[in-house]
C-alpha cells in the first residue's frame, strides 16, 4: 500500500439500492480511503442516503449537484475537491458493483510505479461476468478502434475503474475536457499519455450490476467515436508536421 492519502470518487444517479452495499464493500476493503459520494439530484433519493451515511462516518462526504450532467463532469467535480484537499491518490469507481472495491487495494499498489493504473478487462487475468454479448462487442469494438486510431497500447481504454495520482490531475487541463461516457474515459487516458505519464493495467473483473439501470446511451457511444477518431487524426498531423520540422 502506498503512503499517499487515498480518495475514493463514486459518481451516482439513481443508485439507491446500491450505494449502501458499495459503501459497506468499500470501507472494509480499503479502510483507510475517505469516499466521496458525487450525487447528480438523483430523483429517487440516492443523495439522501448518502447523507445519512456521511452523517455516521467522517471518511464519507457527500457532493450534491443539481442535474444530472454526465459521469465526466461529475468525476471532474469530485477531483478538483480532491486536488483541494490534498489526496495523493484519486480513484474512479462506480457504485453499482461492477468494480469490486476488494480489487482496489491491487490498483493502490500499483500507483508505485505508474501515475495511472486502469483496472482492466483485456489484459490476461481480467475478466466481464453478467454481460450480454452486445455490450462485450461494443466494449471490446471500441477499444480495438481507439488503440488503432491512437496508436495506443492501452488493452481497456475505456474501462472507468482506475488510480490516479494526483500530479496528473494536476497537470492536465481539466477545463477543456468535454466528454462524457466512455469518451470521458478515452479522453482522460489520451491526455494523460499525451502529458507524459505513465499507465500501467491491473486485471479486474468486471461484473454487470445486477440492481438498477445502466445510464450508457447510443449518444454517449457515437460521442467517443467521434472524438477519438479526431484525437487520431490530431496526432498524425501534428506528427507530420514534426517530421517536416525536422527534415
Ligand atoms: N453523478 C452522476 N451523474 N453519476 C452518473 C451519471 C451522471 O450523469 N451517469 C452515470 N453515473 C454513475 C452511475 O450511477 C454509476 O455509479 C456510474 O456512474 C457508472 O454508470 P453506469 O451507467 O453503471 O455505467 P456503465 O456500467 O454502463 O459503464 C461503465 O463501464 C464503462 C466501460 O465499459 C462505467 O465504468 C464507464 O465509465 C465505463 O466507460
Ligand atoms: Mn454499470
Amino acid at each position: 500500500m502506498t503512503a499517499d492519502k487515498v480518495l475514493v470518487l463514486i459518481p451516482t444517479y439513481n443508485e439507491r439500492d446500491n450505494l449502501p452495499m458499495i459503501l459497506d464493500r468499500l470501507r472494509a476493503a480499503v479502510p483507510d480511503a475517505d469516499v466521496l459520494v458525487i450525487d447528480d439530484g438523483s430523483p429517487d433519493g440516492t443523495g439522501d442516503i448518502a447523507d445519512q451515511r456521511a452523517a455516521a462516518d467522517e471518511q464519507i462526504r457527500v457532493m450534491h449537484r443539481t442535474e444530472k450532467d454526465g459521469l465526466g463532469a461529475a468525476y471532474i467535480a469530485g477531483f478538483r475537491w480532491g486536488l483541494e484537499r490534498d489526496y495523493g491518490i484519486l480513484v474512479e469507481m462506480d457504485a453499482d458493483g461492477s468494480h469490486a472495491p476488494e480489487q482496489l487495494p491491487r490498483l493502490l499498489a500499483a500507483t508505485a510505479h505508474a501515475d495511472l493504473v486502469i483496472g482492466s478487462r483485456y489484459v490476461p487475468g481480467g475478466s466481464t461476468v453478467n454481460w450480454s454479448r452486445a455490450r462485450e462487442l461494443i466494449s471490446r469494438g471500441g477499444n480495438l478502434y481507439s488503440r488503432l486510431a491512437l496508436g495506443v497500447k492501452i488493452k481497456d481504454i475505456t474501462a472507468g475503474f482506475r488510480a490516479y495520482r494526483a500530479q496528473v490531475l494536476q497537470k492536465l487541463d481539466l477545463d477543456a475536457v468535454e466528454s462524457r461516457g466512455y469518451g470521458f474515459q478515452i479522453d482522460l487516458a489520451w491526455r494523460t499519455l499525451q502529458a507524459g505519464f505513465t499507465v500501467a493495467e491491473v486485471p479486474i473483473t468486471f461484473t454487470e450490476r445486477t440492481v438498477g439501470e445502466s445510464k450508457m446511451s447510443g449518444n454517449i457511444v457515437t460521442e467517443a467515436f467521434l472524438k477519438v477518431a479526431g484525437w487520431g487524426i490530431g496526432h498524425r498531423v501534428d506528427q507530420v508536421k514534426g517530421l517536416f520540422r525536422k527534415g
